[in-house]
């Protein structure tokens, strides 16, 4: 069982962050701009901010004034997120941003109060069963929309193949549901439970596709996440350690020759209460 809280890098968030914006359902910032109120200004609570790459994608995206309150438990990311704020809006209303520490363990409907968007990017996975069920009550007992991207959904194409590539995956999908001292984590099962957990409660849930497509433009990401990727499966498997040496140069030797592509399944989820 892993007892550690799940601190993530700056420098990962930042490497990740052009790919996450061209991975993201643009139609789904569209569905959400369209439904919503003209006039008045939004406040949009984001969950898990990290360094606030939601916020930088999104503002500019949505059309008039914008708060945007970010939360996160990791001060250091917090306060990254803080000095690089997004905006302005697509119309060049002002948008203006708040910090706020929250353990999302225990936020109540309080601390969103006053919300007219939801969102949260690359969180999902990283919460247990109950969790997830608990910020699925929370967010829908605020009453406005919630724009969840970019959840991993267990699969990941590597291309050119490799025999090794399936038994890491599943090693790594396996790592990604491991038991910690909060319970299970969902991994790639987070996406399917959440749509699953709202529509329970009555609300409508539009889910795209959100892949990473790596290519060579991305290849100092694709080594990063092959890196990563390996690591946690060999956590893992142990017994995969051998056989990972070779295939971890291959592939690391691949990536920095451009020949290396990637695709990384996510799923995003836009819910009408
Ligand atoms: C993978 S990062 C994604 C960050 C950001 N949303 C993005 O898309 O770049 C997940 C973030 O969720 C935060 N997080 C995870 N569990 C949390 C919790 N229980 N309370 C508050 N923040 C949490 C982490 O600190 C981290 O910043």
């Amino acid at each position: 069982m892993s007892t550690e809280e799940i601190r993530v890098s700056p420098n990962w968030l930042a490497l990740r962050e052009p790919a996450d914006a061209e991975a993201r359902a643009l139609d789904l910032a569209e569905a959400l701009e369209l439904g919503s109120p003209t006039g008045g200004s939004k406040v949009i609570h984001d969950l898990g901010c990290g360094t606030g790459s939601m916020g930088r994608w999104l503002a500019p995206l949505l059309a008039g004034a914008q708060h945007w309150v970010l939360h996160d438990r990791d001060a250091d990311l917090l306060a990254l997120a803080a000095v690089d704020a997004p905006g302005p809006a697509a119309d060049g209303a002002p948008v203006t941003v708040e910090a706020k520490r929250t353990d999302l363990a225990s936020m109540q409907v309080r601390d969103l109060s006053g919300a007219t968007l939801i969102t949260a990017s690359a969180l999902l996975d990283m919460l247990t069963a109950d969790e997830l069920d608990r910020l699925v009550g929370l967010c829908l007992g605020v009453g406005c929309p919630i724009l969840l991207t970019l959840s991993v959904i267990g699969s990941v194409e590597i291309t050119p193949a490799d025999r090794l590539d399936r038994r890491v995956a599943a090693a790594f999908d396996a790592h990604q549901r491991r038991m910690t001292n909060r319970g299970r984590l969902l991994g790639p099962d987070a996406a399917d439970f959440a749509a699953e957990a709202f529509r329970r409660l009555g609300a409508e849930v539009l889910v795209r596709p959100s892949p990473w497509r790596l290519g060579p433009a991305h290849s100092a990401l694709a080594a990063e996440w092959f890196t990563g990727w390996v690591g946690a499966a060999r956590e893992q498997e142990p017994e995969l350690a051998a056989g990972c040496e070779p295939y971890a140069r291959r592939r690391l030797d691949q990536a920095s020759a451009g020949d290396l592509a990637v695709t990384v399944g996510h799923a995003d989820l836009l819910v009408l209460p």
